[in-house]
């Protein structure tokens, strides 16, 4: 195999020295940006591709753990994609230390390995955020039930942060609380409020820290409205709908007894009041000024009786006051 190797891929070689400048050795670099992305304890290990002119980069992954000095293969030898997961026995390895190293291959060409930080699962994984399956309002809380973003072991202590707050156009400071059931209440709140809240878990670890994992989107619930209070607002808006329905009936009532009074306010008289009758037949009889002015209506029927005294002209001035006075509104 070793013997054969370099006779195969002497023209990719040879392409490669002609491709780059003549006089630098073969080489290839070697990955970088070696990272562990793991996340709810599920882990992969990844690395920026090696460019190439041509031909296909392959890679390959290895482990050991803290304690063996020899170096395993994870599953991922001589592979196209620049990232390899980890295999089932090392994703439950939750506590122990791993070591990781990748490096690319181009023919017989090997880059040098490439490290990447010690991995500990149980400290450097990510974890989500729990999952809120259902919340129901009671007046006085919120009952929550949740579960945990990935499957505990048995032994596993998860405790369930909660923060909680009234959502208000102020700012109202957050609540915590600890809970270590999947359901739980959180109590004391007022009815009837919009509160938000937020879950995250955190899971006892071996060196007795916790390791927190990422908040819950914010839910906001409205809490319900107790019966008593209910009761407390139903009365008083009875009572108001009762007063309301008493006064409506009382004004119907009131138009309904006035019903020709209000005829005649609406419509004015369309008949010419008695004096200007007159006043029309006899243009001359009255001063024009007095008339045309807005003046009250007694004044002008005292005007027009005696007018023609001043005047020196005899037009009946007695009819003309009692029309005047019969013309008058009414009561
Ligand atoms: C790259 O590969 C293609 C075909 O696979 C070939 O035609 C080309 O000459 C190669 N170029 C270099 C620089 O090796
Ligand atoms: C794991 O966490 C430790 C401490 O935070 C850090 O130094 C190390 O680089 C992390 N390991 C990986 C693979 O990210
Ligand atoms: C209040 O609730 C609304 C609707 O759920 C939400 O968009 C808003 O961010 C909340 N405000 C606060 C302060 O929590």
């Amino acid at each position: 195999m070793r013997g054969r190797a370099p006779l195969r891929s002497l023209p990719l070689l040879l392409l490669l020295l002609l491709g780059s400048a003549a006089e630098t050795p073969p080489y290839l670099p070697a990955p970088k940006n070696v990272e562990v992305y793991s996340y709810n304890f599920q882990s992969l290990l990844r690395w920026s591709p090696v460019p190439v002119e041509n031909g296909t980069v392959l890679y390959t992954a290895q482990y050991r753990t803290g304690s063996w000095s020899a170096w395993d293969e994870m599953g991922c030898t001589r592979t196209p994609q620049p990232q390899c997961w980890f295999p089932p026995e090392l994703q439950r390895r939750r506590r122990w230390t791993i070591l990781l190293r990748v490096r690319a291959e181009l023919g017989t060409l090997a880059s040098a390995w490439a490290h990447c930080p010690a991995f500990v699962a149980e400290r450097n994984t990510t974890l989500g955020p729990p999952r809120v399956n259902s919340v129901s309002a009671s007046p006085g809380s919120l009952l929550i039930s949740v579960s945990p973003p990935f499957a505990p072991e048995p032994g596993d202590i998860l405790q369930y942060l909660v923060s909680y707050w009234e959502n208000s156009t102020s700012a109202t400071e957050k609540q915590k609380l600890s809970e270590s059931k999947t359901l739980f209440q959180i109590g004391n709140l007022k009815e009837s409020t919009l509160y938000c809240f937020r879950v995250q878990v955190q899971l006892r670890i071996y060196s007795g820290h916790l390791l927190e994992g990422q908040p819950s989107a914010p839910e906001c619930h409205r809490t319900a409205l107790s019966e008593a209070t209910r009761a407390g607002y139903i009365i008083p808006l009875f009572v108001l709908a009762l007063v309301v329905a008493n006064l409506v009936a009382a004004a119907l009532l009131i138009l309904w007894k006035n019903r020709e009074k209000i005829k005649y306010w609406a419509q004015p008289p369309l008949e010419i009041p008695s004096h200007f009758k007159e006043f029309l037949r006899d243009p001359g009889s009255a001063g024009l000024e007095e008339l045309c002015s807005p003046a009250e209506e007694e004044p002008q029927a005292l005007v027009l009786g005696e007018g023609p005294g001043q005047e020196g002209e005899d037009p009946s001035p007695n009819t003309s006051r009692d029309r005047a006075a019969t013309a008058g509104p009414p009561q």
